[in-house]
């Protein structure tokens, strides 16, 4: 039995198939409708989400699969005191695989160790978010048409944003990766990306506050909202939250081929003005996710058209 709970749980051929996998969902919608019937996903989300659960419910119903689950701890017996690794055991006996969203990073590893069935990590705390990561690689692969030589701006909260984190662990095992890493001084990227990632793999990258700096050299700049809900003090979110608004006379700087992402839910860090924009890609993005969960749950199920 095989679990997502980082990145590099998959090799890079095996992204590769899933994204192979993901493209054909898109073309041919029909082949794949019944590859799950009979299967059941429960989805446990502790944090509130609206892309991820859902796109993981919308995958497991065009696979022709059905979805139970909860929306927020108070709504299951965590408010009782169960622990995941039971809540995993339990779950385990109702549906075939489980998305895990927990605000406590490594909770879905936890819960893995206990449950019967594969578990997701559908994002836990500020550490990792694998399945939105699969979700930017087939969106990038997509629309640039390759996952190397790419230049990619990172802006926003690199410290809290797990989208990053994960994103960044995945991009660094592709040829000719280098990274603009956009954030105020104290939302830089964790030691534990820069030192046992790009460290690691000799990634070059540059640390900068400014995004306009940067933008004439990116091929994809990756927007992230400054994440309110860790931080502990709410008047530093105030005072970070508009560092970086892009908009439609920001872009004018940007390549002509440039690609914005963002994994959403946006707040003011891109105008509503960039969204007219070709090169804005992030709605997109969110339709994206569909096809690679239901690549993901096929794969873990060990399903195949
Ligand atoms: N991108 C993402 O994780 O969105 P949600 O928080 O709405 O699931």
């Amino acid at each position: 039995m095989k679990h997502l709970l980082s990145p590099l749980d998959l090799s890079v051929p095996e992204i590769d198939q899933l994204i192979a996998v993901a493209e054909d969902i898109e073309k041919n919608p029909k082949k794949y409708s019944h590859i799950c019937d009979g299967k059941k996903l429960a989805t446990c989300f502790y944090e509130p989400s609206t892309r991820t659960r859902l796109s993981f419910e919308a995958a497991m119903l065009n696979l022709g699969g059905s979805v139970l689950g909860f929306s927020s701890a108070d709504s299951s017996s965590a408010a009782k005191g169960e622990s995941v690794s039971d809540t995993a055991r339990v779950i385990g006996c109702y549906a075939d695989i489980i998305a895990m969203r927990h605000p406590k990073e490594g909770a879905p590893m936890v819960a893995s160790l206990s449950s019967p069935v594969p578990i997701i990590n559908a994002g836990d705390g500020g550490h990792q978010h694998p399945t939105q990561t699969l979700t930017d690689l087939l969106t990038i692969h997509a629309e640039k048409g390759r996952l190397s030589g790419l230049t990619i701006g990172l802006c926003g909260d690199l410290k809290f944003g797990r989208t990053v984190h994960s994103l960044i662990t995945a991009l660094a095992r592709y040829e000719n990766i280098r990274f603009f890493l956009i954030s105020p001084d104290e939302l830089r990227i964790p030691d534990f990306v820069r030192e046992e990632v790009l460290e690691a793999n000799h990634i070059p990258y540059k640390e900068c506050d400014a995004l306009d700096g940067a933008l004439p050299k990116l091929d994809i700049l990756y927007m992230t909202r400054v994440q309110k809900e860790r931080f502990f003090n709410e008047e530093d979110y105030i005072r970070l939250k508009n560092h970086y608004i892009l908009d439609s006379e920001k872009m004018k700087l940007a390549k002509e081929d440039m690609i914005v992402m963002h994994p959403l839910p946006r707040v003011n860090e891109i105008s509503v003005d960039v969204d007219t924009d070709a090169r804005a890609i992030y709605f997109k993005q969110a339709q994206y996710g569909v096809y690679i969960r239901m690549a993901l749950i096929m794969k873990l199920l060990g399903l195949e058209a």
